[in-house]
């Protein structure tokens, strides 16, 4: 049966403040509950409510996703994540993965992504926590995570980052927004503010007949993996937890951060009328200069920040669509339903819009190639059954488990050479640091390349210049600045330059050194994709 559409009004998320304004008007730190809930949710009129895991300042309180939380660029925020979920997660566990094994309870540990986070507030997958820290990670150490809100302006979202179940843990719900505002800044450059500023989080998700999220059991490879699909698609398209929900807009300009929450599914955004909208800020900073765009392409976990003017509308109603394939690049075409995402519908008569789309937003320091001081092959490997069902994956032939091998030099810059061997295009994030691409140049004889990385264990034998084919391409004008999750297309070589500073090159407030260090890894299913270990000293 099929859920119509444009029914249910989008909803705004709870906003919590992660500061407090004292008497004399100063901002001052803020310390925050938040817990995980198991609580029932309704995505959309037509369906019974589904089970999910809600962050919230009280199970009552709880949302899918979470609540905004809103910090002040230099103040800090304390949050106390506590876990309240169940003995038994609401999907199959597949405990053949090598995972978070607590004797009861659903492991969970929270990352603030795109945060400049001290080592133990990093949300390290094996800093996992179940119900009332019974059980712990290895490398649990703290019940209160301090965020310093330094070193990005912007958007960013904290998610479940247990090892193991992370993908599962997502698609329960547990994904929230969280910005930082730099009010001096904003004031300059002013943007829609106040209720013209909205988030919305995007994500696919399928249904049971009876409104229960739907996710397939049955491994692609089940004598290894009995349930473990590498990549989740739904069917349903969610924004800020209703699905194809309707928002009434005036004649105005709107900013609108989104966020792809998606396990796997990719969107490219545009408006079905054909007008054009404005980018000003990536996932980690706003950009040099705004840019016009008919659409925008995100894979899982990028944030576009954009600036919408209804003002200018063909239409009195315009939809948001996508038409990105799943997997991305080569799989199936969004063909009915996901080729919609929501619906805007505009109010009538004119009204006064003060806000404005300044032309230069916030100068950017170009990182350049003369002062690499290490470059590093970084090969995205994925490993298939015979009928070509992918089995595992990793980067460079190693696994979690493995010793670190970056140990990058605080303060210093790097060019590391994303070379992806498997079908898809892989979201790259690295934590802590941001970086800006250099350029991606197009592989040739992949299948003799990847026997060689195989054989070697390695690219390092098998002279990657051999295999680079065409001139390097630059990455188009909304991802030229600082990133931190890039887009990396199969059968090309991405290279970027990685910073382990801070974008501001302001020192870090913190010991950035030492356990656990920080991980980078590709951000389709999370975990386990590729996933390593990386500490600055
Ligand atoms: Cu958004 Cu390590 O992840």
């Amino acid at each position: 049966e099929k859920l119509s559409m444009f029914v249910d009004e989008l909803p705004s998320m709870p906003t919590v403040r992660g500061y407090t304004i004292s008497a004399n008007g100063i901002y001052v730190p803020a310390s925050l509950t938040i817990g995980m809930h198991m609580k029932l949710w309704k995505f959309h009129r037509d369906l019974h409510p589904s089970a999910v895991f809600a962050f919230g300042e009280s199970a009552a309180k709880a949302t899918v996703p979470g609540p905004s939380i809103e910090a002040i660029s230099g103040v800090k925020t304390y949050v106390r994540w506590e876990n309240h979920l169940p003995d038994k997660h609401i999907f199959t566990v597949d405990e053949t993965l090598e995972m978070a094994k607590p004797a009861r309870g659903v492991p969970t540990v929270v990352h603030l992504h795109g945060s400049v986070s001290e080592p133990h507030s990093d949300g390290n997958a094996r800093s996992w926590f179940t119900r009332q820290f019974e059980e712990k990670g290895k490398k649990w150490n703290k019940t209160v995570y301090e965020y310093h809100n330094v070193g990005t302006t912007s958007n960013l979202w904290y998610h479940d980052h247990a090892l193991g179940y992370t993908r599962l843990n997502l698609l329960a719900g547990l994904i929230g927004s969280y910005k930082i505002v730099n009010p001096e800044l904003d004031d300059r450059l002013g943007l829609p503010r106040g209720k013209f500023d909205r988030e919305l989080v995007v994500m696919d998700r399928s249904f049971t007949k009876s409104g229960f999220i739907y996710i397939n059991s049955t491994g692609d490879n089940p004598d290894l993996h009995p349930e473990w699909q590498p990549e989740y698609f739904g069917n349903v398209i969610i924004v800020n937890g209703k699905a194809w929900p309707y928002m009434k807009v005036q004649r105005r300009k709107y900013r609108f951060r989104i966020i792809n929450a998606s396990n796997a599914r990719f969107f490219r955004f545009a408006m079905d009328d054909g007008s054009s909208f404005t980018q000003v800020g990536t996932d980690c900073f706003y950009l040099e200069a705004a840019i016009e765009l008919k659409s925008v392409l995100l894979a899982p976990s990028e944030i576009s920040d954009i600036v919408v003017d209804f003002s200018k509308a063909k239409k009195s109603t315009v939809i948001l669509t996508n038409d990105a394939a799943y997997p991305f690049p080569d799989g199936n075409l969004p063909d009915g339903a996901d080729r919609k995402i929501m619906e805007f519908m505009i109010k009538d008569g004119n009204v006064t819009d003060n806000s404005r789309i300044p032309i230069q937003l916030q100068p950017l320091i170009r990182l350049s190639e003369e002062h690499v001081a290490i470059r590093r092959n970084i090969v995205l490997f994925e490993f298939n059954s015979p009928s070509g069902q992918p089995t595992h994956l990793n980067i460079n032939f190693a696994s979690f488990k493995d010793p670190v091998t970056e140990l990058p030099k605080y303060g210093t810059t790097e060019l590391w050479h994303i070379i992806n061997l498997t079908p898809d295009n892989h979201p790259f994030h690295v934590h802590l640091v941001g970086f800006q691409v250099l350029h991606q140049r197009k592989l040739k004889n992949v299948n003799e390349l990847s026997a060689c990385t195989v054989n070697q264990k390695g690219v390092e034998a098998c002279n990657i210049s051999d295999y680079v084919d065409g001139d390097p391409i630059l990455p188009p004008a909304n991802e030229a600045g600082w990133k931190n999750v890039l887009k990396t297309q199969p059968a090309f070589v991405t290279s970027i330059l990685v910073h382990f500073g801070m974008i501001d090159f302001e020192p870090f407030p913190f010991d950035p050194t030492g356990e656990p260090g920080y991980v980078y890894h590709c951000h389709v299913s999370i975990i386990p994709c590729a996933h390593k270990t990386l500490s600055a000293q």
